[in-house]
């Protein structure tokens, strides 16, 4: 692992953490190095993560958003090898009277696949993974999944909203071809486009298993939050081989405001 001037980092001969601004840390990372990217974007402005502008999530506009996460885009075109992948969990968005002036919702994960597809990268795949509506209710309080409105007016009634998985292809030939230990029948049970069987209270823990090494480090060294089920099954699809194996290197870039990671 090489050394990248920043704020802080750790190196360490299985991972790399650095701490910065993922614009500038990524600049640092070289060319066609990195076998596969796996990350949650801020969801535009929706949460609040940090005080600073270098915050995707505190962009003032969507067009500011997509100008900035564009910068993040780039370069993970630039370091990941040709033929390989990034996967990026996205939800969409409510729109509110008092932000938008109505109630509706936008299309986030549209904008993120176009902003991905603008810059290179071959949209290649998606994984929809259901969300409880009763969930969402009572946390967000959306007019359109509350059982008052339902009673007063269901013209309002709408479903939840799902989270997904987009996963962009950099185009050119894999030279290393990742050959899997699975069986026939689990591939059959990962590739469907819907996963049914994400907890959504598990939120990345010390996992055992097959993906112990990586779950603990993320715990450990970072402010994951991305689910613990999700994370494993996107794992298991493109990168099982590269986590397992030595000369791989997986790249998490906005992992937490905190870290940024690099494994080997
Ligand atoms: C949705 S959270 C994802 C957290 C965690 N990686 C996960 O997947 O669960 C997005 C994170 O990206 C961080 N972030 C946003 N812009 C950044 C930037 N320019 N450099 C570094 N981190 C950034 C935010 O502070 C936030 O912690």
């Amino acid at each position: 692992m090489q050394e990248i001037n920043i704020l802080d980092q750790v190196i360490h001969p299985e991972y790399a953490i650095y701490n910065g601004d993922s614009c500038e840390v990524l600049a640092g990372i070289p060319d066609d190095s990195v076998d596969l990217s796996i990350f949650s974007p801020p969801f535009q402005s929706l949460y609040c993560y940090s005080p600073t502008e270098r915050d995707l999530g505190n962009s003032k506009t969507p067009e500011a958003f997509n100008q900035h996460f564009g910068f993040i885009i780039n370069h993970l075109m630039r370091v990941t090898k040709p033929g390989r992948n990034c996967c990026v969990h996205v939800a969409q968005l409510a729109t509110t009277l008092t932000t938008h002036g109505y109630i509706g919702m936008e299309d986030f994960r549209g904008d993120t696949i176009k902003a991905f597809r603008e810059r290179g990268w071959v949209y290649h795949g998606e994984v929809t993974i259901d969300k409880d509506p009763q969930v969402q209710a009572i946390r967000t309080h959306a007019k359109g999944l509350l059982f008052v409105q339902l009673r007063k007016d269901a013209s309002w009634m709408r479903p939840g909203f799902a989270d997904y998985i987009l996963v962009f292809r950099k185009p050119g030939e894999n030279t290393t071809p990742i050959l899997p230990d699975i069986t026939n029948e689990e591939w059959i049970q990962w590739a469907h486009p819907v996963w049914y069987d994400i907890k959504e209270t598990e939120t990345l823990n010390a996992a055992e298993g097959a993906k112990k090494n990586l779950a603990r480090i993320l715990k450990e060294k970072t402010q994951a939050t991305l689910f613990d089920g999700l994370f494993e099954e996107t794992s298991e699809i493109t990168t099982l081989p590269e986590i397992n194996h030595e000369d791989s290197t997986v790249l998490p870039p906005l992992n937490g405001n905190k870290a940024f990671s690099l494994f080997r």
